[in-house]
């Protein structure tokens, strides 16, 4: 009983755990000298390729502490509380529960709770294959353990190597075996708005049509710990549905538990459809409170934006912007394993004001800008949806806030919409010290798109926007930026030795081996480049027509130190 309430109120899978976990741990203690040399080629049993996905993100040095310590698992079981003990150093022990597993196209995302904060462990990550009791016995050889990717800084997730089809997965015997909830059919986040009480659920599983209100009668949300007992769930009807955001009255009673800050145990909520066939989604979405806006001290312009990997740009991105008036960033991170954490702490250490949300939910950008417009309204008057790779510049010295204040004069404009010009690697081979802003100089002549800077107050309750273009209240207007005032120089095409990362990107998300010919129509290809990430001879010299000295130039006489030469977010060269 005690043991039910604390996996989360009994669900599916945590029964009989007890007895699988027991004669796992019987199994692991037995082979546990085996199982390191055994693990990755039995990993090519099961007939699927992982080889080009997994390789590059393993660390050797977790390799190696699994290859020659298997202390962690030859531990007595420690007790029923599934306590797991340090390893290093200490003799503290502390909790860990593991809360979802769920599975994406390339890994496995645990979501963890801990007693404290997690010490670095060389977690491992153990498989179980779907019980068949005609073979689980006769073939324990068929039980994978392979080394978790932790990333360097505290988090509540792991990842782990993407689970063969049916299989459980958990972190230790003690712990009960999970089975990996697919990533397209999940509630995986909610909000609760303050300025109607209503709550904000982001759902993968509809497939509702994109960029279309769809009819939210069909639709409601449940509250509550179990969906699977409907006799404790809470439903409140649907107020909108589109893009898979669906927004519903709160009960009260759900009201007045977040009312009471230090709520311990908040219940989940998810979406279920009405009618016949009706399905609840699976959740693991627990609404959080959003701090309600206040005009006083409101920040005038805001900016997020959505990365993965980049944290090596975000220096010069936020430094920048911030002296032309930009004054907080709230950056959602798509499972980041660079460092991005100590970036943007060394940012805060300067006192930008940078949050960091983990959004690793996959072709999730427009909930993701929704999420955070939604979040950024308590704090900012006007928020800029860019990528890391563009950059704001208003030629005519103006800063960010004189633009604005002509604006916030007239309520019913909504939206600034402004051009982007595409650079391209202007003749570079190598990647610039200087930053992007003065390295690359040559773009292509016509604007490509453009980008938005919205007034979260007066968007849609919907919450509808299709590529960076939010829908607005009714009678709300956007306006064009004049590229005399305002525009955005966006650094698409840099050195081969960048662009190949997004290239890569791009192509391996649905792709295990990216040189497959797949996806060759995608929109999202660069011209001309095929499937092949071979650098094309002129590469430096493509995408380019036109010299735009423009922001190098004002940067330059703006950033550089007249003593060291040095932009502020250069590196400093090595004085010897
Ligand atoms: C280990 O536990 C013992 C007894 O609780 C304690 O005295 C000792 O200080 C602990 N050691 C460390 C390194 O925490
Ligand atoms: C919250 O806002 C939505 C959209 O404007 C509206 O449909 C709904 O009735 C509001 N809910 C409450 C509780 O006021
Ligand atoms: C939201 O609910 C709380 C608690 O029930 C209530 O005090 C508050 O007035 C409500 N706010 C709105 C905007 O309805
Ligand atoms: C995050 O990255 C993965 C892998 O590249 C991709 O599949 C996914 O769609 C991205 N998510 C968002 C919200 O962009
Ligand atoms: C911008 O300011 C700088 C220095 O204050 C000045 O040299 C430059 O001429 C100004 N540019 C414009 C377009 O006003
Ligand atoms: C603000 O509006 C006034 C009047 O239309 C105009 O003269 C001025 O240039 C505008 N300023 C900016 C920064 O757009
Ligand atoms: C850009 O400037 C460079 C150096 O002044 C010149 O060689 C080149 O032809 C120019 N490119 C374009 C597209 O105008």
């Amino acid at each position: 009983m005690k043991d039910r309430r604390r996996t989360g109120g009994g669900r599916a899978w945590a029964r009989g755990s007890s007895a699988s976990s027991s004669w796992f741990a019987l199994v692991a203690f037995l082979c546990c000298p085996l199982f390191a040399t055994v693990a990755f080629s039995t990993f090519r049993i099961f007939g699927v390729s992982f080889r080009s996905v997994l390789l590059p993100t393993w660390q050797t040095s977790v390799i190696n502490a699994v290859a020659t310590d298997h202390s962690f698992l030859r531990r007595e079981s420690i007790s029923a509380t599934a306590t797991i003990a340090a390893k290093r150093g200490s003799n503290n022990s502390f909790s860990i529960r593991i809360q979802e597993a769920i599975s994406f196209p390339d890994q496995v995302l645990l979501f963890l709770q801990f007693s404290s904060s997690l010490p670095r462990l060389d977690l491992v990550c153990l498989y179980s294959p779907p019980s068949n009791p005609t073979t689980s016995s006769s073939s324990p050889v068929a039980d994978l353990r392979l080394p978790a990717i932790i990333p360097s800084f505290p988090t509540s997730f792991i990842r782990c190597p993407l689970a063969p089809r049916g299989f459980s997965i958990s972190l230790s015997p003690d712990l009960p075996l999970l089975k990996p909830r697919p990533w397209d059919h999940l509630t995986y986040a909610a909000l609760l708005d303050p300025h109607n009480n209503s709550t904000v659920v982001f759902a993968k599983g509809f497939n509702l049509r994109p960029a279309r209100l769809s009819d939210h009668s069909r639709y409601e949300c449940v509250f509550g710990w179990n969906f699977a007992k409907p006799k404790y769930l809470l439903t409140s009807p649907a107020l909108t549905a589109a893009q898979e955001i669906i927004r519903c009255n709160t009960p009260p009673s759900v009201l007045l538990r977040f009312r009471s800050q230090s709520e311990p145990n908040p219940p989940l909520v998810s979406v279920k459809t009405k009618g016949r066939g009706a399905i609840t989604l699976p959740s693991v979405a627990r609404p959080e409170t959003l701090r309600l806006s206040s005009r006083k001290n409101r920040h005038t312009m805001c900016v997020c934006t959505m990365m993965r990997n980049q944290a090596r740009f975000l220096p010069e991105w936020i430094i920048y912007h911030s002296r032309i008036g930009v004054e907080r960033w709230f950056i959602y991170d798509n499972d980041s394993d660079d460092d991005i954490e100590q970036v943007i702490e060394s940012l805060r250490m300067s006192n930008y004001v940078v949050s960091r949300h983990l959004w690793p939910w996959v072709k999730t950008q427009e909930a993701g800008f929704a999420h955070c417009a939604l979040r950024a309204r308590g704090y900012c008057e006007w928020v800029g949806f860019i990528d890391v790779d563009e950059f704001l510049y208003l030629p005519t010295n103006f800063t960010l806030h004189d633009v604005l204040q002509n604006y916030s004069s007239m309520p019913w404009i909504g939206e600034l919409r402004t051009t982007c010009y595409s650079f391209g690697p202007s003749g570079r081979k190598t990647t610039p010290s200087e930053g992007v802003m003065v390295g690359y100089t040559c773009r292509l002549g016509a604007p490509e798109r453009h980008k938005s800077i919205v007034r979260p107050e007066v968007l849609n309750p919907s919450l509808i926007n299709v590529v960076h273009h939010f829908h607005l209240k009714e009678g709300m207007k956007y306006v064009n930026m004049e590229k005399g005032l305002i525009v955005i120089n966006h650094y698409k095409y840099q050195v081969w030795e960048v662009f190949k990362e997004k290239f890569y990107r791009r192509v391996a998300t649905y792709v295990a081996d990216w040189q497959n010919e797949e996806n060759v129509g995608s929109k999202d290809r660069a011209p001309g480049l095929g499937t092949k990430a071979v650098e094309p001879s002129d590469w430096s010299s493509r995408f380019c027509e036109v010299n735009d000295t423009g922001l190098r130039d004002w940067v330059s006489m703006a950033f550089i130190d007249p003593q060291t030469g040095l932009l502020p977010w250069q590196k400093r060269r090595n004085l010897i």
